[in-house]
Protein backbone atom coordinates (compact mmCIF):
# COMPACT_ATOMS: atom_id res chain seq x y z
CA UNK A 1 0.00 0.00 0.00
CA UNK A 2 1.50 3.40 -0.70
CA UNK A 3 2.34 5.40 1.76
CA UNK A 4 -0.51 8.17 2.79
CA UNK A 5 0.60 11.50 3.05
CA UNK A 6 -1.32 14.91 4.40
CA UNK A 7 -0.12 17.85 2.72
CA UNK A 8 -1.35 20.54 4.84
CA UNK A 9 -2.36 24.11 2.29
CA UNK A 10 -2.15 21.84 -0.39
CA UNK A 11 -4.26 24.05 -2.83
CA UNK A 12 -1.59 26.57 -2.17
CA UNK A 13 1.46 27.89 -4.31
CA UNK A 14 4.11 25.40 -3.35
CA UNK A 15 1.42 22.57 -1.70
CA UNK A 16 -0.64 22.24 -5.26
CA UNK A 17 2.60 21.74 -7.25
CA UNK A 18 4.04 19.44 -4.44
CA UNK A 19 0.66 17.23 -4.10
CA UNK A 20 1.38 16.69 -8.23
CA UNK A 21 4.71 15.61 -7.58
CA UNK A 22 3.51 13.24 -4.56
CA UNK A 23 0.60 11.57 -6.93
CA UNK A 24 3.01 11.32 -9.87
CA UNK A 25 4.75 9.05 -8.05
CA UNK A 26 2.39 7.09 -6.32
CA UNK A 27 2.18 8.18 -3.30
CA UNK A 28 -1.71 8.48 -1.79
CA UNK A 29 -2.92 12.10 -0.79
CA UNK A 30 -5.05 13.96 1.67
CA UNK A 31 -4.85 17.91 0.83
CA UNK A 32 -6.62 19.97 4.39
CA UNK A 33 -6.82 23.52 3.25
CA UNK A 34 -8.89 26.56 4.69
CA UNK A 35 -9.07 27.88 1.62
CA UNK A 36 -8.02 31.47 3.35
CA UNK A 37 -5.82 32.33 0.76
CA UNK A 38 -6.41 29.86 -2.14
CA UNK A 39 -8.90 28.62 -4.15
CA UNK A 40 -11.20 25.25 -4.53
CA UNK A 41 -10.21 25.40 -8.93
CA UNK A 42 -6.57 24.49 -7.69
CA UNK A 43 -7.95 21.47 -6.84
CA UNK A 44 -9.31 20.68 -9.79
CA UNK A 45 -5.95 22.00 -11.89
CA UNK A 46 -4.05 19.25 -10.12
CA UNK A 47 -7.07 16.54 -10.98
CA UNK A 48 -6.10 17.81 -14.90
CA UNK A 49 -2.58 16.85 -14.06
CA UNK A 50 -2.11 14.08 -12.45
CA UNK A 51 -5.88 12.92 -13.51
CA UNK A 52 -5.86 11.50 -9.26
CA UNK A 53 -7.88 13.43 -7.02
CA UNK A 54 -6.69 13.80 -4.08
CA UNK A 55 -8.64 13.57 -0.71
CA UNK A 56 -10.06 17.14 0.06
CA UNK A 57 -11.04 17.68 3.56
CA UNK A 58 -11.65 21.87 4.35
CA UNK A 59 -10.38 22.33 7.78
CA UNK A 60 -9.02 25.51 9.51
CA UNK A 61 -6.17 24.47 11.93
CA UNK A 62 -6.45 27.06 14.53
CA UNK A 63 -9.61 24.86 15.40
CA UNK A 64 -7.50 21.94 17.48
CA UNK A 65 -10.89 20.04 17.76
CA UNK A 66 -11.16 19.65 13.96
CA UNK A 67 -7.44 18.84 13.78
CA UNK A 68 -8.12 16.30 16.26
CA UNK A 69 -10.95 14.76 14.45
CA UNK A 70 -8.78 14.61 11.35
CA UNK A 71 -6.48 12.89 13.02
CA UNK A 72 -8.86 10.30 14.88
CA UNK A 73 -10.20 9.97 11.24
CA UNK A 74 -7.46 9.25 9.48
CA UNK A 75 -4.97 7.09 11.70
CA UNK A 76 -2.79 6.07 8.70
CA UNK A 77 -1.51 9.30 7.73
CA UNK A 78 2.51 8.19 7.42
CA UNK A 79 4.06 11.87 6.62
CA UNK A 80 2.72 15.27 7.21
CA UNK A 81 3.84 18.48 4.47
CA UNK A 82 2.66 21.54 6.25
CA UNK A 83 2.64 24.46 4.07
CA UNK A 84 -0.48 25.96 5.95
CA UNK A 85 0.45 29.28 6.97
CA UNK A 86 0.46 33.23 6.13
CA UNK A 87 3.17 34.18 4.02
CA UNK A 88 2.77 37.96 3.27
CA UNK A 89 5.83 39.90 5.17
CA UNK A 90 4.23 43.21 5.12
CA UNK A 91 0.99 41.87 6.68
CA UNK A 92 2.78 40.44 9.49
CA UNK A 93 3.39 44.03 10.61
CA UNK A 94 0.35 44.86 10.54
CA UNK A 95 -1.73 42.00 12.08
CA UNK A 96 1.32 40.06 14.30
CA UNK A 97 -1.60 38.58 16.22
CA UNK A 98 -3.02 37.00 13.52
CA UNK A 99 0.23 35.56 12.19
CA UNK A 100 1.43 34.44 15.63
CA UNK A 101 -1.78 32.48 15.78
CA UNK A 102 -2.12 31.26 11.98
CA UNK A 103 1.44 29.92 11.91
CA UNK A 104 2.16 28.87 15.22
CA UNK A 105 -0.74 27.27 17.32
CA UNK A 106 -2.08 25.16 14.54
CA UNK A 107 2.23 23.89 14.34
CA UNK A 108 1.11 23.24 17.95
CA UNK A 109 -1.56 20.69 17.34
CA UNK A 110 -0.23 18.89 14.04
CA UNK A 111 2.86 18.07 16.78
CA UNK A 112 0.47 17.10 19.27
CA UNK A 113 -1.16 14.91 17.13
CA UNK A 114 2.10 13.36 15.45
CA UNK A 115 3.41 12.21 19.20
CA UNK A 116 0.75 10.40 19.74
CA UNK A 117 1.89 7.94 16.91
CA UNK A 118 4.49 5.77 17.69
CA UNK A 119 6.31 6.90 14.52
CA UNK A 120 5.91 10.43 12.59
CA UNK A 121 7.31 12.16 9.86
CA UNK A 122 6.89 16.08 9.58
CA UNK A 123 8.63 18.62 6.93
CA UNK A 124 8.31 21.55 8.16
CA UNK A 125 7.76 24.78 5.08
CA UNK A 126 10.50 27.53 5.98
CA UNK A 127 11.99 30.18 4.54
CA UNK A 128 15.91 31.80 3.76
CA UNK A 129 13.99 34.90 5.85
CA UNK A 130 15.23 33.52 9.11
CA UNK A 131 19.08 34.51 8.04
CA UNK A 132 18.28 38.67 7.34
CA UNK A 133 20.89 39.75 6.14
CA UNK A 134 23.53 37.23 5.98
CA UNK A 135 26.92 37.70 7.12
CA UNK A 136 28.55 35.71 4.35
CA UNK A 137 27.09 34.82 1.04
CA UNK A 138 25.74 32.25 -0.29
CA UNK A 139 23.83 31.07 2.61
CA UNK A 140 24.57 27.86 4.36
CA UNK A 141 22.51 26.16 7.21
CA UNK A 142 25.09 26.94 9.88
CA UNK A 143 24.42 30.61 9.14
CA UNK A 144 23.59 32.21 12.28
CA UNK A 145 19.57 32.79 12.65
CA UNK A 146 18.87 36.66 13.04
CA UNK A 147 15.95 38.49 14.92
CA UNK A 148 13.78 38.30 12.32
CA UNK A 149 12.73 41.37 10.54
CA UNK A 150 9.07 40.95 10.40
CA UNK A 151 6.66 38.42 12.13
CA UNK A 152 6.04 36.64 9.68
CA UNK A 153 9.92 35.77 9.83
CA UNK A 154 9.57 35.46 13.47
CA UNK A 155 7.10 32.35 13.03
CA UNK A 156 9.50 30.48 11.09
CA UNK A 157 12.02 31.11 13.47
CA UNK A 158 10.05 30.10 16.65
CA UNK A 159 8.15 27.44 14.11
CA UNK A 160 11.87 25.78 13.74
CA UNK A 161 12.57 26.10 17.35
CA UNK A 162 9.11 24.18 18.58
CA UNK A 163 10.06 21.42 16.10
CA UNK A 164 13.74 20.86 17.08
CA UNK A 165 12.50 21.11 20.87
CA UNK A 166 9.71 18.33 20.10
CA UNK A 167 12.23 16.53 18.75
CA UNK A 168 14.17 16.30 20.90
CA UNK A 169 11.96 14.50 23.66
CA UNK A 170 9.99 12.74 21.07
CA UNK A 171 12.05 10.23 19.39
CA UNK A 172 9.28 8.44 17.32
CA UNK A 173 9.25 12.10 15.86
CA UNK A 174 11.23 12.47 12.53
CA UNK A 175 11.16 16.15 10.88
CA UNK A 176 12.90 18.31 8.45
CA UNK A 177 12.73 21.83 7.98
CA UNK A 178 13.10 23.20 4.59
CA UNK A 179 14.35 27.53 3.76
CA UNK A 180 13.04 28.21 0.61
CA UNK A 181 14.58 30.99 -0.95
CA UNK A 182 12.17 32.53 -4.11
CA UNK A 183 9.69 30.14 -5.15
CA UNK A 184 8.75 31.25 -9.20
CA UNK A 185 6.98 30.15 -11.90
CA UNK A 186 4.22 27.07 -12.17
CA UNK A 187 3.64 24.04 -13.47
CA UNK A 188 4.41 23.33 -17.27
CA UNK A 189 0.99 22.82 -17.98
CA UNK A 190 -0.53 26.23 -16.73
CA UNK A 191 -2.87 24.08 -15.13
CA UNK A 192 -1.56 25.50 -11.60
CA UNK A 193 0.41 27.99 -10.59
CA UNK A 194 0.83 31.32 -8.02
CA UNK A 195 -2.69 32.74 -7.18
CA UNK A 196 -1.90 36.18 -5.66
CA UNK A 197 -4.68 37.54 -3.79
CA UNK A 198 -5.32 41.12 -4.36
CA UNK A 199 -2.22 43.24 -4.98
CA UNK A 200 1.10 40.57 -5.25
CA UNK A 201 3.68 41.32 -2.28
CA UNK A 202 6.28 39.25 -4.59
CA UNK A 203 8.47 40.15 -7.83
CA UNK A 204 7.58 37.95 -9.99
CA UNK A 205 3.38 37.79 -10.37
CA UNK A 206 3.73 41.68 -9.89
CA UNK A 207 5.87 41.32 -13.28
CA UNK A 208 3.46 39.07 -14.83
CA UNK A 209 0.11 41.07 -14.11
CA UNK A 210 2.08 43.91 -15.33
CA UNK A 211 3.04 42.44 -18.65
CA UNK A 212 -0.17 41.21 -18.96
CA UNK A 213 -1.49 45.00 -18.43
CA UNK A 214 -3.47 44.27 -14.97
CA UNK A 215 -1.09 47.13 -13.30
CA UNK A 216 0.41 49.77 -15.35
CA UNK A 217 4.01 49.39 -13.80
CA UNK A 218 6.53 47.80 -12.31
CA UNK A 219 7.72 49.96 -9.12
CA UNK A 220 11.31 48.56 -8.22
CA UNK A 221 12.16 48.88 -4.66
CA UNK A 222 15.45 50.80 -4.62
CA UNK A 223 18.76 50.69 -7.11
CA UNK A 224 20.81 52.47 -4.35
CA UNK A 225 22.09 49.00 -3.48
CA UNK A 226 26.32 47.80 -2.93
CA UNK A 227 25.06 45.44 -6.03
CA UNK A 228 26.66 44.84 -9.40
CA UNK A 229 23.45 47.18 -10.95
CA UNK A 230 22.07 48.66 -7.42
CA UNK A 231 19.14 46.00 -6.95
CA UNK A 232 18.67 43.57 -4.51
CA UNK A 233 19.74 40.23 -5.54
CA UNK A 234 17.59 36.97 -4.64
CA UNK A 235 17.93 33.17 -5.71
CA UNK A 236 14.95 32.09 -7.72
CA UNK A 237 14.21 29.13 -8.10
CA UNK A 238 11.39 26.95 -9.82
CA UNK A 239 8.94 25.36 -7.70
CA UNK A 240 9.00 22.72 -9.55
CA UNK A 241 12.59 21.88 -8.32
CA UNK A 242 11.24 22.99 -4.72
CA UNK A 243 8.36 20.34 -5.28
CA UNK A 244 10.58 17.62 -5.83
CA UNK A 245 13.02 18.98 -3.50
CA UNK A 246 9.83 18.02 -0.77
CA UNK A 247 9.82 14.52 -2.39
CA UNK A 248 13.23 14.17 -1.83
CA UNK A 249 12.88 15.23 1.90
CA UNK A 250 10.11 12.51 2.34
CA UNK A 251 11.69 9.63 1.26
CA UNK A 252 14.01 10.54 3.28
CA UNK A 253 12.23 10.63 6.62
CA UNK A 254 10.25 7.58 5.33
CA UNK A 255 13.37 5.61 4.46
CA UNK A 256 14.64 6.24 7.84
CA UNK A 257 17.86 7.81 6.12
CA UNK A 258 17.95 10.81 8.75
CA UNK A 259 21.40 11.25 10.38
CA UNK A 260 19.35 13.37 13.82
CA UNK A 261 15.96 13.26 13.98
CA UNK A 262 15.70 17.52 13.07
CA UNK A 263 17.38 18.27 9.95
CA UNK A 264 17.43 21.58 7.92
CA UNK A 265 18.20 22.18 4.18
CA UNK A 266 18.55 25.48 1.98
CA UNK A 267 16.23 25.14 -0.82
CA UNK A 268 17.62 27.52 -3.84
CA UNK A 269 19.61 27.26 -7.38
CA UNK A 270 23.00 28.75 -5.58
CA UNK A 271 22.76 31.36 -8.23
CA UNK A 272 21.85 35.57 -7.48
CA UNK A 273 20.07 37.68 -9.85
CA UNK A 274 18.83 41.39 -9.39
CA UNK A 275 16.29 42.67 -10.03
CA UNK A 276 16.64 44.46 -13.14
CA UNK A 277 18.46 41.33 -14.21
CA UNK A 278 14.58 39.05 -13.55
CA UNK A 279 13.17 42.15 -15.62
CA UNK A 280 15.25 41.96 -18.36
CA UNK A 281 15.25 38.10 -18.38
CA UNK A 282 11.72 37.67 -18.43
CA UNK A 283 11.59 40.63 -21.34
CA UNK A 284 13.68 38.64 -23.72
CA UNK A 285 11.94 34.90 -22.76
CA UNK A 286 8.36 36.57 -23.50
CA UNK A 287 9.29 39.56 -25.95
CA UNK A 288 7.38 41.52 -23.92
CA UNK A 289 8.16 45.01 -23.24
CA UNK A 290 7.41 45.79 -19.08
CA UNK A 291 7.29 49.17 -18.48
CA UNK A 292 8.91 50.07 -14.83
CA UNK A 293 10.24 52.93 -12.14
CA UNK A 294 12.60 52.57 -9.79
CA UNK A 295 11.24 54.37 -6.35
CA UNK A 296 12.55 53.78 -2.56
CA UNK A 297 13.49 50.96 -1.16
CA UNK A 298 11.27 48.54 0.78
CA UNK A 299 11.58 48.30 4.66
CA UNK A 300 13.26 44.74 5.47
CA UNK A 301 14.35 43.84 2.52
CA UNK A 302 18.14 42.33 2.39
CA UNK A 303 20.39 43.90 -0.13
CA UNK A 304 21.03 39.67 -1.22
CA UNK A 305 20.38 36.16 -0.54
CA UNK A 306 20.80 33.29 -2.15
CA UNK A 307 21.80 29.53 -1.22
CA UNK A 308 25.02 27.13 -0.31
CA UNK A 309 22.87 24.37 -1.84
CA UNK A 310 25.91 21.89 -0.69
CA UNK A 311 24.26 20.13 2.04
CA UNK A 312 20.63 19.76 -0.36
CA UNK A 313 22.98 18.38 -3.01
CA UNK A 314 25.05 15.86 -1.10
CA UNK A 315 22.74 14.70 1.71
CA UNK A 316 19.31 15.35 0.31
CA UNK A 317 20.47 14.29 -3.05
CA UNK A 318 18.98 17.28 -4.97
CA UNK A 319 19.52 19.71 -7.20
CA UNK A 320 17.41 22.69 -8.85
CA UNK A 321 17.46 21.38 -12.70
CA UNK A 322 15.41 24.55 -13.80
CA UNK A 323 16.74 27.71 -14.72
CA UNK A 324 15.58 31.60 -14.09
CA UNK A 325 14.45 31.72 -17.79
CA UNK A 326 12.40 28.69 -17.58
CA UNK A 327 10.97 29.53 -14.20
CA UNK A 328 9.98 32.79 -15.38
CA UNK A 329 8.32 31.49 -18.86
CA UNK A 330 5.94 29.30 -17.08
CA UNK A 331 5.10 32.36 -14.92
CA UNK A 332 4.11 33.86 -17.57
CA UNK A 333 2.34 31.01 -19.41
CA UNK A 334 0.24 30.93 -16.44
CA UNK A 335 -0.76 33.98 -16.18
CA UNK A 336 -1.44 34.14 -19.99
CA UNK A 337 -4.09 31.41 -18.79
CA UNK A 338 -5.18 32.87 -15.97
CA UNK A 339 -6.17 36.05 -17.30
CA UNK A 340 -7.51 34.14 -20.41
CA UNK A 341 -10.00 31.57 -18.40
CA UNK A 342 -10.49 34.03 -15.37
CA UNK A 343 -10.24 31.26 -12.94
C1 LIG B 1 12.14 40.12 -4.23
C2 LIG B 1 12.89 41.37 -4.66
C3 LIG B 1 12.13 43.38 -3.63
C4 LIG B 1 8.18 43.42 -5.50
C5 LIG B 1 9.70 37.22 0.53
C6 LIG B 1 9.75 36.47 1.85
C7 LIG B 1 10.12 35.03 1.61
C8 LIG B 1 9.14 34.46 0.67
C9 LIG B 1 9.22 35.23 -0.66
C10 LIG B 1 7.03 33.55 1.30
C11 LIG B 1 13.18 42.30 -3.51
C12 LIG B 1 11.89 43.42 -5.13
C13 LIG B 1 9.47 43.06 -5.12
C14 LIG B 1 8.00 44.58 -6.28
C15 LIG B 1 10.36 44.97 -6.26
N1 LIG B 1 7.86 34.57 1.24
N2 LIG B 1 10.53 43.81 -5.50
N3 LIG B 1 9.10 45.32 -6.62
O1 LIG B 1 11.05 39.82 -0.14
O2 LIG B 1 12.84 38.38 -1.24
O3 LIG B 1 10.98 37.28 -0.03
O4 LIG B 1 8.85 36.58 -0.38
O5 LIG B 1 7.17 32.44 0.91
O6 LIG B 1 10.06 34.34 2.84
O7 LIG B 1 10.77 37.04 2.66
O8 LIG B 1 10.53 38.41 -2.18
O9 LIG B 1 9.42 38.83 -4.32
O10 LIG B 1 8.83 40.30 -2.33
O11 LIG B 1 11.03 40.56 -3.44
O12 LIG B 1 11.34 45.67 -6.58
O13 LIG B 1 6.86 44.98 -6.66
O14 LIG B 1 12.09 42.09 -5.58
O15 LIG B 1 12.59 44.65 -3.19
O16 LIG B 1 14.44 42.91 -3.74
P1 LIG B 1 11.43 38.59 -0.87
P2 LIG B 1 9.85 39.53 -3.09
Amino acid sequence: MNAKILVTGGLGFIGSHTVVALQEIGFNVVVIDNLSNSSIEVLEGIVKITQQRPTFEQIDLREKDAVNRFFEKHKDIDGVIHFAASKAVGESVEKPLLYYENNLSTLVYLLQELKKKPNANFIFSSSCTVYGQADELPINENAPVKKAESPYGNTKQIGEEIISDTCKIESGLKAISLRYFNPIGAHPSAEIGELPIGKPQNLVPFITQTAIGMRDELSVFGNDYPTRDGTCIRDYIHVMDLAQAHVEALERLLGDKTETNFELFNLGTGNGNTVLEVINTFQEVTKVNLPYKIIGRRKGDVVAAFADTEKANKILGWKAKRDLSEALKSAWKWQQKLSMGKN
